[in-house]
């Protein structure tokens, strides 16, 4: 990321990525990160200039953004699938327990579309990849090459899409699910370095979980009401706009905000993995890319599957 916004930048943690990336041959159909090179190689610098101009005017959108690539991902593989409105064939994902007044960032992909479409000549970059891009732009590298959905499902998105109410098997079985273990949770979970959560999502952590810190409940409670208030906002870690450590060393502090955040720090197997991390950047940083490539592999559509869409709210 540009000096110019407010979403740090990791040009080390792309070329630990690139590096890692080239030592190997793609088999066909894998994901690469130079899918675009040749059909289109203006899309990925017209994907991160939108990108760019969107964080200048509001630096939570990167967080925004990498959520929805999460929330693609684990919903049948990354495949644009939460992009979808609904029709009378589109049970749309939006509406999903997790996403509904939730999920956000869904203008800032279309004007990506708008932006990458007009320098492509059309539609050559797929929304599933856009997600991914806006991801990386958001934090780090990924790969690229996926195609998007012709279907939605909100069911699978209520079952799949984790819950800040699972206790740590809940959140580790959530992941196995997808093909992630733990140490991809505990190091995925710290994508909440970045942005925030509304009071609803964290009022039970608030008034009913013991081993969170007294003066850091003391604060919850005076900005989460028992009732009312749903929509206000706290950050997930107390610095939302840095990609840093503060998540773990707040799960150390017993100052996880959600209380699936506190799980992995809660006398379990990941503790030594939060503790590691908390006080050892390059670690986290490290493993952070390698499961997101991991999370960015999950399922996609590739080849002949699926199709790009031309609105990415749309099936074609
Ligand atoms: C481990 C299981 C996870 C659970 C239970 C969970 C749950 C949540 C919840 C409840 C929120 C707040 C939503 C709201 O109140 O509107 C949130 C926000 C967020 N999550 Fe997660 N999450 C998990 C994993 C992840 C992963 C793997 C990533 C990305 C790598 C991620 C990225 C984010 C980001 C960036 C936000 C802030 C979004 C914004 O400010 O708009 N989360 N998450
Ligand atoms: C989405 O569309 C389906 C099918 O038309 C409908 O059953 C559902 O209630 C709609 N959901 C919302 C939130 O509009
Ligand atoms: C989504 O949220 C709205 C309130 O903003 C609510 O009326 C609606 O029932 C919710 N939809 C679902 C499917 O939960
Ligand atoms: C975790 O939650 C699941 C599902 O709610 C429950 O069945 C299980 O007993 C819980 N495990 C622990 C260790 O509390
Ligand atoms: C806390 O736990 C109690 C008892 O299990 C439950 O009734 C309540 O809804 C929970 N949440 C809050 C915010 O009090």
């Amino acid at each position: 990321m540009a000096s110019s916004t407010n979403v740090p930048s990791f040009s080390s943690l792309s070329l630990f990525l690139i590096t890692f990336l080239l030592a190997k041959p793609s088999p066909t159909w894998s994901l690469s990160t130079d899918f675009y090179k040749n059909s289109c190689p203006g899309a990925l610098s017209a994907i991160k200039q939108t990108i760019d101009s969107a964080l200048a005017k509001e630096r939570r959108m990167g967080a925004s953004l990498l959520r929805l690539h999460f929330h693609d991902c684990f919903v049948n593989g990354c495949d644009g699938s939460i992009l979808l409105d609904n029709t009378s064939t589109i049970d749309s994902e939006k509406f999903a327990n997790a996403n509904n007044n939730s999920a956000r960032g869904f203008n800032v992909v279309d004007d990506i579309k708008a932006a990458v479409d007009k320098v492509c000549g059309g539609p050559v970059v797929s929304c599933a990849d856009i997600l991914a891009v806006a991801a990386r732009d958001s934090v780090v590298a990924v790969l690229l090459g996926r195609r998007d959905s012709r279907t939605a499902n909100r069911m699978a998105a209520n079952n799949d899409i984790p819950a800040p109410t699972m206790n740590l098997s809940a959140l580790i079985t959530s992941f196995k699910n997808v093909g992630l273990d733990s140490k991809d949770l505990v190091a995925l979970g710290g994508g909440h370095t970045l942005g925030f959560a509304r009071c609803t999502s964290f009022r039970d952590r608030a008034y009913n979980d013991t081993n969170i810190d007294p003066a850091f409940v003391k604060a919850l409670r005076g900005s989460c009401p028992r009732r009312g208030g749903d929509n206000r906002l706290q950050s997930l870690d107390q610095t939302p706009a840095k990609f840093d450590v503060n998540y773990f060393k707040d799960l150390v502090g017993l100052k996880g905000l959600l209380h699936s955040d506190q799980q992995l720090f809660s006398g379990g197997l990941t503790d030594a993995i939060v503790k590691r991390y908390s006080d050892d950047y390059g670690a986290f940083a490290a493993d952070f890319v390698k499961s997101m490539v991991r999370m960015g592999n999950i399922s996609p559509l590739t080849g002949g599957q699926g199709e790009v869409r031309k609105n990415c709210r749309r099936i074609n």
